[in-house]
């Protein structure tokens, strides 16, 4: 075991992740998000008299102070300097912060990410973060941050990259997967629990990205116009909610607000973070985010993953041979102490300043169960007409299964979110359901391995296959030029081992398996035999050729494996042929949909990628009992719903996926998850379909946006639906039940710092369920607020027959609007409705109440 700082203990707060038992779609005892929204799901709120919850109390607070300035005063300005600026870390970290040995101050590693520890070791993959948002459990939050602390505890990390909480404010963005909701509040009530989850650990948490960093077209720099109303109404909740809860670091993003770098942004990094919250910790730069040396009187204080501006402000101006605090202007000075005490602050409130332990080793099992808690808790019912789900002995004793990701399960999102789990740990949907009895049929539907491409068809006359003792050790480049047998749509694939190739064709590189943010390139689900696969598609007229070409580099230690593939048209609807006679053949059948989110680049269109949807709609005409199980990271259009049984939404379901999908599927447990973000009918009615919103305005010609402005104001999400009435294909809080659900007796009740609403909710089925019933507050009279609010919502397991009175707390902060004159929240007066129901478009209950 490595040396290790031993962590200190909060008093009665334990150390393992929560453990975590699938019962029948039941979370036990859960918080009420409303009365204790910094709750850390072992039932201590974080909320302390300095306005502030650290988890520390005030003598906790001055000594962590003194502890900091006594070490300050010992550091010499190099050192400072030197604890500023990120270098390379151990066992995969993606970066590092060096310590400084004589005094004591650890080395801090850190890791990505937001869905499970990503180091050289493998961790637990967790499911996507967006399948935590849709349990709306902060009982589970916490669960899923326990998780992540103790591993990468385990694994030598101090501070964690994570968690992301920048709201979903359009369904094209690439990292939509990778954070929790469109919701300021459910973000806010998950966030909290899950850093303190991870602190508890004795590990830091990251709050990323701060902030308006809402999409990857054009992120490096992207110009976000927002006013101070909507970002502290919407974006910031969650970041508030956060340092609130004691987070010791926050990581500012790539891109600008309000024409300024937000790593240098003054108002987000001092005025917002460090004096309206009370930040005491430290804010680090995105990966080489763009800044210059100013930043650092602005309000930043380590550059990752490297030092970059700060540098220059280290300087012997005075020619005495060092560089002393002498050669610093007083800003700078009082900023790089003001820099130093937030690292060191957060490190001492994790209890990384106490000394040496050893490494834990990781809670394997422990931390598997949350993963399939969360996996199967998150899971969200869209559609399922005459119970259709959970399926009949008779639909498992034949039954068609069609689609990729039944057979190579896709547990995460791409980039430096994505997880290297245990081998061994991911099973496979189809393989699950035989060992349980199932008699199976798989076809793979959408082909994403196709077949090699023959000789005949390419320029050089034999197929382009470097494998084994021909797979380039060195620099490769191969030309390539392919004609179409016949007119119509065809998918290339490149698929290779060790570091990749690419493929261009002209100046575009149009595939990619190589490296891309620490992460393998290419598409998410590898090929059978294990290959990385990248696919491109292009429409060819008979005998029209194309030309490309395929370039990379190996080493006598990794060579690349390299082969061309194709999916012809012929190919394809022999693909579609086999579905459709397996689903005939079967009494049910069941076809999985994904698309891939990944850090670094948006969607091109909401629809599945390839023809996922022919696929589905063949088999769902070859066979009325269609049931659909989605895993994807964000809404897709269904042009087939009207003819499918159910849409089971599974999200990227992490390492236990297959098993929460059969349970699920064959209703050992009763799916409970809502939808956390809305589900566009029609994409050009989106809270975005305004090109200067969404991608933004390309100002320089060069093809990717430079500006955008976020014209929706505090309509994010369902709320924008809401107030231009427009229908969704499914909303925001949608999410069936194998049971059902009636409410009653609605009472509402306003007090000094809030309403309290309280209705009886009670399990009108035949099986035990789940159920997260809302509370929304319309605008009413009040000014200022948007049409629809989520307000308040709970998570209660019921049997059947069973009722419950539940009370939900609509807080102070609910009730209230963002005075930018003033800059502080104040009460929005007026009488406004009270909706009660089980999602933004079903309510059951309505009342009002009168704000003073
Ligand atoms: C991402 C961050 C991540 C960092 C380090 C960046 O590209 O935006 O979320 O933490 O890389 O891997």
């Amino acid at each position: 075991m490595r040396p290790h700082r031993t962590r200190r203990l909060r008093a009665g707060v334990a150390l393992v992740a929560a453990a975590a038992v699938v019962t029948g779609g039941a979370t036990p005892a859960l918080a009420s998000p409303g009365t204790d929204r910094h709750a850390d799901g072992n039932g201590n709120g974080h909320r302390n008299g300095n306005g502030h919850g650290h988890g520390h109390d005030r003598g906790d607070h001055d000594r962590i102070a003194q502890q900091v300035a006594a070490l300050v005063a010992q550091l010499t300005v190099p050192e400072k300097f030197g604890l500023l600026g990120g270098t390379t870390g151990s066992n995969g970290a993606a970066g590092a912060l060096g310590g400084v040995p004589r005094l004591g101050i650890p080395t801090l590693d850190m890791a990505d990410g937001p869905s499970g520890v990503r180091a050289a070791e493998p961790a637990t993959a967790l499911p996507a973060p967006v399948a935590l948002g849709a349990t709306f459990s902060p009982e589970l939050a916490a669960a899923y941050g326990g998780v992540l602390g103790q591993e990468a505890d385990a694994l030598g990390m101090e501070v964690l990259l994570g968690p992301m909480m920048n709201l979903v404010r359009t369904p094209y963005a690439g990292r939509n997967f990778e954070t929790l909701s469109e919701d300021p509040l459910l973000t806010a009530s998950l966030a909290a629990p899950q850093v303190s989850g991870i602190q508890d650990h004795g590990v830091i948490a990251t709050a990323k990205h701060f902030a308006a960093n809402n999409q990857e077209l054009g992120r490096a720099g992207l110009d976000v116009l927002v006013d101070e109303k909507t970002l502290h109404e919407t974006e910031l909740a969650g970041f508030e909610a956060v340092v609130d809860a004691g987070i010791g670091a926050v990581m500012c993003a790539y891109n600008q607000v309000e024409s300024v770098q937000v790593c240098q942004n003054s108002e987000l990094l001092t005025e917002v973070l460090r004096e309206q919250w009370g930040f005491d910790g430290f804010v680090m730069t995105d990966w080489f985010a763009i800044h210059g040396p100013e930043a650092l009187v602005a309000g930043l204080d380590v550059e990752m993953p490297r030092p970059m501006a700060f540098p220059e402000l280290a300087q012997d101006v005075d020619g005495d041979g060092q560089v002393t605090e002498r050669d610093l202007s007083e800003p700078v000075a009082a900023a790089l102490d003001r820099a130093v005490s937030g690292v060191l602050t957060a490190m001492a409130e994790v209890g990384l300043l106490d000394g040496v332990g050893e490494d834990p080793e990781r809670a394997v099992e422990e931390n598997a169960a949350v993963a399939r808690q969360v996996a199967t808790e998150g899971a969200v019912l869209l559609r399922n007409e005459q119970s259709a789900l959970p399926l009949s002995d008779e639909a498992l004793g034949s039954l068609a299964v069609v689609g990729p990701t039944a057979a190579t399960p896709l547990i995460g999102g791409g980039g430096s979110a994505r997880v290297n789990p245990d081998a061994g740990a991911v099973d496979s949907t189809v393989e699950v359901l035989e060992a349980g009895g199932a008699d199976v049929t798989w076809a793979t539907g959408e082909d994403l391995e196709g077949e090699l491409v023959p000789g005949a068809v390419l320029g050089s006359g034999s197929p382009l296959e470097l494998t084994g003792e021909a797979a380039p050790t060195g620099e490769f480049s191969e030309d390539v030029t392919v004609t179409a047998p016949e007119a119509g749509t065809y998918t290339f694939h490149l698929q290779t081992t060790g570091p990749g190739a690419e493929v261009t064709l002209g100046e575009e590189q149009v595939a990619s398996t190589q490296n891309r943010f620490g992460a393998l390139g290419g598409s998410l689900i590898p090929t059978a035999d294990g290959f990385i696969n990248d696919s491109w598609t292009v429409e060819l007229a008979a005998g029209e050729q194309v030309a490309f070409t395929v370039s990379g580099t190996g080493t006598v230690e990794a060579p690349v494996q390299l082969r061309l593939h194709w999916t012809t048209p012929q190919l394809r609807q022999q693909r579609i042929d086999e579905a459709v006679s397996a689903a005939e053949a079967a009494h049910t059948a069941v076809v999985f949909g994904y698309n891939e989110g990944t850090e670094g680049e948006d969607r091109a269109s909401l629809a599945l990628p390839g023809f996922q949807d022919e696929v589905i709609a063949a088999v769902a005409a070859a066979n009325p009992r269609t049931v659909v199980v989605l895993n994807t990271g964000d809404p897709v259009l269904m042009p087939w719903l009207d003819d499918v049984s159910a849409v089971l939404q599974m999200w990227y379901p992490g390492q236990e996926g297959a098993e929460a999908t059969v349970d699920l599927l064959t209703g050992v447990v009763g799916p409970a998850g809502k939808l956390p973000q809305t589900y566009p009918a029609d994409p050009a009615r989106t809270p975005v379909s305004d090109p200067a919103n969404y991608p933004g305005v390309d100002l320089d010609g060069d093809g990717v946006p430079d500006q955008q402005t976020y014209t929706e104001g505090t309509d994010v999400g369902y709320r924008w639906y809401a107030a231009t009435d427009t229908d969704p294909l499914f909303a925001f809080g949608h999410g069936l039940s194998y049971t059902s659900f009636d409410y009653s007796r609605l009472r509402t009740r306003t007090g000094k710092d809030g309403v309290e609403v309280s209705f009886v909710l009670t399990n009108t089925g035949s099986r035990t369920g789940t159920e997260v019933p809302q509370v929304y507050l319309g605008a009413g009279t009040a000014a200022g607020t948007p049409t629809l609010q989520l307000a308040g919502f709970d998570r209660v397991t019921l049997e059947p027959d069973e009722r419950q009175r539940v009370t939900i707390e609509v807080d102070e902060r609910q009730l209230s609007v963002w005075d930018a004159e003033d800059d502080r929240w104040e009460r929005a007066c007026g009488v406004r409705p009270v909706l009660v129901g089980a999602a933004s478009d079903d309510v059951r209950l309505t009342d009002s109440v009168r704000v003073r």
